[in-house]
């Protein structure tokens, strides 16, 4: 696992937050990775080399998302949810980005 996914889930409360994803209201426990809320939101977010407590080095960036406020995809299987956050999974940018990161 990577460090700053480590020291973030670190200093999780675990309590429930607010997000968004794909424009809906979303509730997840704070701590939660990006793919999980998303998943419980109802949308799908692959994971490729992600694999909870065995791999989770974030390589392939098969599961990059949108996040409103920063101006590149982040790997969604190495960050977790923050109050407030918009993620989006469904954009263009998104669709085209494995493609292109593997091309
Ligand atoms: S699943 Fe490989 S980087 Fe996220």
């Amino acid at each position: 696992m990577a460090r700053a996914l480590k020291t973030q889930m670190a200093q999780a409360t675990k309590k429930p937050i607010k997000l968004t994803v794909d424009n809906k209201q979303a509730t997840t426990p704070d701590g939660a990775t990006i793919p999980n809320a998303c998943k419980a939101a109802g949308a799908y977010v692959p994971t490729l080399c992600y694999l909870k407590d065995i791999n989770e080095i974030g390589t392939c960036h098969i599961c990059l998302v949108e996040m409103e406020g920063y101006n590149q995809l982040v790997a969604a299987c190495d960050n977790i949810t923050l109050r407030g956050m918009a993620v989006h999974t469904n954009t263009v940018v998104v669709q085209v980005a494995p493609a292109v990161h593997t091309a």
